[in-house]
């Protein structure tokens, strides 16, 4: 059950690797911002759910994974001479915030980890883009690790949903959920940050 595999609705177009390229300072920048985003929103999830004893148990473990994604970006931008730089807004969050149904504490929790997986499975398929666009080397070799973890990460997201909800509910939120996504990724211009 926690194994579902996302299909993404739009594949994200080449150019938005080579943009990542022209500045991998700036892209590294923005995605360590996005590392401490998931730990805060990891751990806010925990705090306001604490009745679901293994959401809390995973949203920790999870926290704790994305601090050291943080650290180790942390450390890429010291090595070349750069601190993580100021937070710089982000319209494809803005968006998939936009998604979630706030009314209703049940919905609110269904869409938050639909989202979360979502965010998760592009990630996952970004990294791997910058993997295979880089040089081969450290930073390609760090790509390719974190490409990885964020496979197991969506993984976790649709796991507790669907044990939450029950398969029924969780898929046909999911599927509008994926295909608002896909629109929101088509539309965003390409930069030199995650999305
Ligand atoms: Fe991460
Ligand atoms: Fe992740």
């Amino acid at each position: 059950m926690s194994t579902t595999i996302l299909r993404l609705r739009h594949a994200t177009d080449p150019g938005w690797a080579r943009a990542v390229l022209g500045d991998v300072d700036a892209f590294l920048q923005d995605h360590a911002h996005n590392e401490r985003k998931v730990v805060q929103a990891a751990l806010i999830l925990a705090a306001q759910h604490h009745q679901h004893r293994d959401l809390v148990a995973a949203m920790l473990e999870l926290a704790a994974e994305e601090l050291s994604h943080f650290q180790r970006v942390h450390d890429l931008l010291a090595e070349r001479g750069k601190t993580i730089g100021q937070d710089q807004p982000d319209p494809y969050a803005g968006a998939m915030h936009k998604l979630l149904r706030k009314g209703d504490v049940h919905e609110y929790l269904l869409d938050r980890l639909i989202v979360f997986a979502v965010v998760e499975a592009r990630g996952c398929e970004r990294f791997q883009l910058v993997a295979q666009a880089l040089e081969p080397g450290p930073l390609a070799d760090f790509y390719t690790e974190l490409f990885k973890a964020e496979a197991r990460h969506h993984g976790l997201f649709t796991g507790l949903a669907q044990r939450i909800f029950g398969r029924e509910a969780f898929t046909a939120r999911l599927d509008q959920i994926l295909e608002a996504e896909g629109a929101i990724v088509r539309d965003l211009p390409h930069r030199a940050a995650l999305h």
